[in-house]
């Protein structure tokens, strides 16, 4: 196994050092996956849309039926003794918050039983950005029918579904796997999916099926700033693949271009795989956002 860090790290009230932290073995997390999370950038010292992480986190907490441990001022004092503590020891420009909540420790039993205390753990770590190499020729992305659970809304840690659609394109030496229901794109393992039809931003609708990333709101400010259509709407597969752009967001990805689908370059004549002009103009916009609404 490898060292684990001797970063600072946040569990039940307590500040220690992470390779110290230790959870019951019967906590809910461990035994059933029981248990939300959200990962949250930190550029520089500063917090990356920490309102809208937050509002995610309540609303997880609330469809799985686990109260909410802290108000949005604790969380925010506990990530920011974090963040503080780690740009004192790392070298590191940005970093990443991650934190979970579970519904607690129990004698091991299904119903969620009531008065138990959440366990809360958070994490903070660097933050390692896509590369200039994959910024500047994009990644490559399988294709594979979404077999995960039917309520990928909820940021749960139970993972397993994600976990095994993420290694089918790590087996092919790919960045991500890009999921399809019903002939009908999703998101991918650990990130959303856009794609670019006539000069206009495409995303899945918002349901069951998908988890609302944070850049779902970003993204479309991002195109009404830049005069650039956005539209959520049901997209086929087949659209998928004739797509003029496809591109990936997720918080630690931001936006990253998808230049190979299976195989096959993305895109139509000179910019056949190649980043496309709209994702080029998201990524700059989104590094001015990154200055601008952080707290
Ligand atoms: N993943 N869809 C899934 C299944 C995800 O796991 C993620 C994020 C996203 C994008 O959400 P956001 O824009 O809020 O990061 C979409 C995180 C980063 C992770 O699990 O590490």
């Amino acid at each position: 196994m490898q060292a684990l860090p001797d970063s600072l790290c946040y569990l039940n009230g307590e500040y220690l050092r992470l390779c110290d932290a230790k959870v019951s073995v019967l906590d809910r997390g461990f035994i059933f996956g029981d248990g939300v999370y959200e990962v949250i950038p930190v550029y520089g010292q500063r917090l990356f849309r920490f309102q809208e992480h937050l509002s995610r986190l309540e609303r997880s907490l609330a469809k799985v039926r686990i109260p909410n441990p802290h108000t949005e001022v604790e969380w925010l004092e506990r990530m920011r003794r974090l963040v503080t503590e780690q740009a004192s020891h790392s070298d590191a420009p940005d970093h990443l918050v991650y934190l979970q909540v579970t519904r607690g420790v129990a004698l091991r039993e299904h119903v969620m039983l009531e008065g138990l205390t959440p366990t809360v753990f958070m994490m903070i770590s660097p933050l390692r950005p896509a590369s200039t190499e994959q910024r500047r020729q994009g990644v490559a992305c399988i294709s594979a029918r979404d077999f995960r659970w039917q309520r990928g809304d909820v940021k749960s840690t139970s993972l397993l579904g994600n976990v095994l659609a993420r290694q089918i394109s790590a087996d092919q030496g790919a960045a991500e796997t890009i999921l399809f229901r019903d002939g009908f794109l999703t998101e991918a393992s650990s990130s959303n999916v856009w794609i670019v039809h006539e000069g206009a931003v495409l995303g899945p609708p918002k349901s069951e099926h998908v988890l609302e990333g944070i850049r779902y709101g970003l993204i479309a400010e991002l195109c009404d700033e830049l005069n650039i259509g956005f539209n959520l709407r049901p997209i086929s597969e087949t659209e998928v693949n004739s797509a003029d752009e496809i591109f990936l967001s997720s918080a630690t990805k931001e936006v990253l271009p998808v230049t190979r689908l299976d195989g096959e370059p993305v895109g139509h004549g000179a910019g056949k795989g190649k980043p496309g002009p709209i994702y080029a103009r998201l990524y700059e916009a989104y590094q001015r956002a990154k200055a601008e609404q952080s707290l």
